[in-house]
């Protein structure tokens, strides 16, 4: 009878035991699958960004900037101040020292400032904009020190010196002897330069310059269908163009991913600068291809090319995300409902993708940068698949974005 007893008492304890490991399993299923709010989300992911950069700067030499993260070779990639890319280190910490004030990265971008400063009078690299704007920009910015101001007016008039009246553009490479006159659409980026400066005080003709340019742009690089050719290469005698084609796409008739992110950050920021409606309408046209795109994955992390050959299994590309996440946030600013959702709606999936274990690096590991598996120049078969100072600085100026104008 007690023996009976005990069995029957063993067996409702196991019964409790399971039901509870179930009820457990099941709650905590539940919990995953609710949604971690967008306060919460940018507000860990900032925090964790200033970690990441707490542990790139202890490794980077003092002369250098941070370029990227090869997880092939496990080793940090730097670069001199004359890489392209060398503003994006130092406005990175700028943006992460603007939401947190942390101190230690204010430190080392104040430090970092000085390694790039010469490229100020750099003529030759039509990046100029992409290096001091989104360093000195932010810089002036967040401190308003008037050195600040006179280095990106200085900055702003050495770009201007690449400006072809001919074709009313601005010339970008000199370096590669396939083409002629080329301009990128990865040129719009640097017209901000141009605008800012020529609304604080250096001159009309850099806001003319920047305007020429995108106008030039918007009449040449663009297909039916919005989306856009990577190169076009001018003859300077007649102003028109020769040839349009691609560097680092799949083929000159590929919508290479961050060209397209390019295009629509630059025109939604010259309508910012300028408020013609022309520059609105074709950044909206370029959000339509991109987000109506069969080839862009739920994830709304695109594939490096639009058109690569090998999809769903290509490369995706988180530079090309974050780029596309911010310009929508601000393109959203000035639209109406139902654009207005959709592109808000849009850059959150992207900013929830990037933050998934997927992009995001785990604490204290990837060399301390924050986002995995960008796309630098696949044909070239450089920088494929490894981590990007311009996908953690676009990826921060969303977050930041976000929280600025919609928490
Ligand atoms: N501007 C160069 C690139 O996007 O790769």
């Amino acid at each position: 009878m007690i023996k009976a007893f005990k069995i029957k008492k063993a067996a409702c304890m196991l019964l409790l035991v399971f039901f509870v490991i179930v009820k457990t399993a099941a709650s905590g299923f539940a919990q995953s699958s609710v949604k971690t709010s967008m306060k919460h989300l940018i507000d860990r992911n900032l925090h964790s960004a200033v970690d990441q950069y707490l542990v790139l700067a202890k490794k980077i030499p003092s002369d250098s900037l941070a370029r990227g993260y090869d997880p092939a070779r496990q080793k940090n990639i730097y670069s001199g101040a004359s890489w392209w890319c060398s503003g994006f280190y130092p406005g990175a910490l700028l943006l992460l020292y603007e939401a947190t004030n942390n101190q230690e990265l204010k430190k080392e971008a104040v430090k970092k400032l000085t390694v790039i400063k010469n490229q100020m009078y750099n003529t030759s690299d039509h990046d100029l904009g992409f290096k001091m704007n989104c360093s000195f920009g932010n810089a002036y910015r967040i401190f308003k020190d008037t050195a600040y101001k006179n280095i990106l007016i200085v900055s702003a008039n050495s770009l201007a010196t690449r400006y072809k009246p001919t074709i009313k553009s601005i010339k970008s490479w000199d370096f590669n002897t396939a083409f002629k006159c080329p301009v990128i659409i990865d040129n719009m980026m640097n017209l901000e330069l141009l605008e800012w400066a020529g609304h604080n005080g250096g001159g009309e003709r850099l806001k003319e310059i920047a305007i020429n340019h995108a106008n030039t742009t918007l009449k040449n690089h663009f297909r039916p269908d919005y989306s856009s050719y990577h190169v076009v290469d001018y003859d300077l005698n007649t102003g028109l163009p020769m040839r349009k084609a691609t560097w680092q796409g799949v083929n000159d008739s590929s919508a290479w991913a961050r060209g397209q992110a390019w295009g629509l950050y630059g025109f939604t920021m010259m309508y910012r600068e300028t408020k013609n409606p022309v520059y609105l309408n074709q950044a909206k046209s370029i959000a339509k291809f991109i987000l109506n795109n069969p080839n862009l994955p739920v994830d709304l992390i695109p594939y490096w090319d639009f058109n690569a050959p090998d999809i769903p299994n290509a490369l995706k590309d988180a530079s090309a995300a974050a780029v596309i996440s911010s310009a929508l946030l601000e393109l959203a600013q000035y639209t109406q409902l139902p654009e207005k959702r959709a592109y808000i709606k849009a850059a959150e999936t992207i900013l929830r993708s990037l933050s998934s274990n997927t992009y995001q690096a785990a604490p204290g590991t990837n060399g301390g940068f924050i986002l995995k598996h960008s796309v630098g120049a696949f044909p070239m078969h450089e920088e494929v698949d490894v981590s990007l100072s311009y996908a953690d600085y676009y990826y921060i100026e969303a977050l930041t974005r976000y929280k600025k104008w919609y928490l």
